[in-house]
């Protein structure tokens, strides 16, 4: 696939909104994605915690880590991984594409973290 092959990428916020709300949920297929914007860029997680299945878009960025609201589980935002774990959340790739953020609805695999 080359870099100009969005063919795969699902539309889901202009970049301005996320940039104002620091964080946002997007349903995506059967699943939902929590967007978080960390420093200047935009870092996409599954939505469900792999803990305790809370709604990690409720969640806030400390410390360059997306932290989980529920049992403040701070994960790492290029990886998914969790501080001091050994459990990982399930990561997107997002572009930012004419000023809308684009996530790849498929999770990375750990091979390509
Ligand atoms: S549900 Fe997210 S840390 Fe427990």
């Amino acid at each position: 696939m080359s870099d100009t092959d969005t063919t795969h990428w699902i539309a889901t916020v202009p970049f301005t909104d996320l940039a104002r709300r620091r964080r946002t949920r997007v349903e995506i297929g059967d699943g939902a994605v929590a967007l978080f914007l960390v420093g200047d860029r935009v870092f996409a997680f599954d939505d469900t915690c792999v803990h305790k299945g809370r709604s990690l878009s409720r969640g806030v960025v400390w410390r360059g880590r997306v932290v989980c609201p529920a049992h403040q589980w701070a994960f790492d935002p290029e990886t998914g991984r969790a501080e001091g774990r050994d459990e990982c959340q399930p990561v997107h790739d997002v572009r930012v594409v004419d000023g809308v953020v684009l996530v790849d609805p498929r999770p990375r695999s750990q091979e390509e973290i």
